[in-house]
């Protein structure tokens, strides 16, 4: 049974329905008083955000608890070595991956009992942050990057990343480019939309070598009939690791001529350090306020230039440049394009038929790589 110490009881709550779901029996204590002073059947405690030191040291020698620290931000090396300070064994990411956090279980058997210390002195115990921040993907020389990484994000699903990132490939690669799609959605759907089999996916990404050579890096990548190249999703559920995405734009960075990260639309690690990786960040939204809720705060975690797509727009054109102002002022990035709601694009998707778009939004899109300035690295291109 896990102890989960959550102040806010709403989401100790959800918590519990999550972990139980996955087969975890959970008690919830959103007051001290509530963290029992002897439990047996007690195997590991998750904390959720500030709690007193003294009850952390409380539950791990009183209980003898694993007492792991369960964070909704990125954090930076210093907070992690912080919260080991404060008598956190580990610290994992919300919602917590339970294959993972149970590896940390007290085993109640005491034929092989495990002590705290040891666990502490286990090296494969590192967490994903631990390894994260500990051992941090280092390119293995400064080699400058090749190519112009774009990231398509988002706040909310369902507003067009994928399609603006397929229809930015289908563009470029008609100019001649050598252009690559990381999907890092771990939802998103890429490979069956281009009827590609999933051989190879993101996750390999994970655990390739710092360098590689052409042929060996397309060996890891699938080509799509449309002509560029697809690193399709992995089956991690929370998506590549800082490690795993750093490494993919590193070694992509090197062949391509244009990587564009299709990310899921929300805080995972690999949206994360898209956005801080890529060399410019395309906003998508819909004319509709929901979609922008939250966006300008979103789009900042980047420091990187960033622009708007506004997308499946149905108003007229004088009402969506109103739009398109309002929402310029309202988010403080540039509205780089207006793309309508395009009908032959949309029932080629629900026929199961790729993503093309029409006359109208093929200008739109041309436009969009325009405002992005990715011309400046044509130079660079390939004669092949
Ligand atoms: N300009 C457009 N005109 C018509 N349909 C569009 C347009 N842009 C996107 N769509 C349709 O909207 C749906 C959602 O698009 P898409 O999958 O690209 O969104 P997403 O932001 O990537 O979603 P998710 O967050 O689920 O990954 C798809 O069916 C797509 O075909
Ligand atoms: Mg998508």
């Amino acid at each position: 049974m896990w102890l989960v110490c959550d102040h806010d009881p709403v989401r100790a709550e959800r918590l519990r329905k999550y972990l139980e779901k996955q087969g975890v029996q959970v008690r919830v204590a959103t007051k001290e008083e509530e963290i029992p002073n002897t439990w047996a059947e007690g195997k590991l405690a998750l904390f959720l955000g500030g709690w007193n030191p003294a009850t952390v040291q409380h539950v791990k020698n009183t209980l003898g608890l694993p007492t792991l620290y369960c964070t909704l931000d990125t954090l930076a090396p210093e907070q992690f070595e912080g919260l080991r300070q404060q008598g956190y064994d580990d610290v994992v990411p919300y919602p917590p991956a339970v294959e993972y956090a149970r590896r940390w279980e007290r085993s109640v058997n005491a034929e092989n009992h495990t002590t705290l210390a040891s666990l502490v002195s286990q090296r494969r115990k590192t967490t994903y942050t631990a390894y994260v921040e500990s051992k941090p993907f280092q390119p293995p020389a400064p080699t400058p990057r090749r190519a112009t990484v774009i990231c398509v994000t988002g706040v909310k699903g369902g507003v067009g990343k994928t399609t603006m990132a397929v229809l930015l490939a289908n563009a470029m690669v008609a100019r001649g480019k050598r252009i690559v799609v990381a999907e890092l959605d771990p939802y998103g759907n890429l490979a069956n939309l281009f009827r590609v089999e999933r051989t190879v996916t993101a996750d390999r990404f994970e655990t390739l070598p710092d360098v590689l050579t052409d042929p060996e890096l397309e060996q890891n990548m699938l080509r799509t009939p449309a002509g560029w190249w697809l690193i399709p999703k992995g089956d991690r559920p929370l998506g590549l690791s800082k490690d795993g995405v750093a490494r993919l734009i590193h070694l992509v960075g090197l062949y391509a001529d244009v990587l564009i990260l299709d990310t899921h639309a929300g805080h995972l690690m690999s949206t994360v350090v898209a956005m801080r990786e890529a060399d410019r960040v395309l906003g998508v939204t819909t004319a509709d306020r929901t979609t922008w809720t939250d966006l300008r705060a979103f789009l900042h975690m980047s420091e990187r230039p960033a622009y708007l797509v506004l997308n499946r727009v149905r108003e007229r054109p004088r009402k969506a440049a109103a739009i398109s102002a309002f929402l310029q002022k309202e988010i403080g990035f540039r509205v780089a394009a207006i793309v309508h709601e395009d009908d032959t694009l949309y029932h080629r998707v629900q026929q199961g038929l790729t993503p093309l778009g029409s006359r109208k939004t093929n200008v739109r899109i041309h436009q969009l790589i325009q405002t992005l300035s990715i011309s400046t690295k044509e130079a660079k291109s390939h004669e092949a």
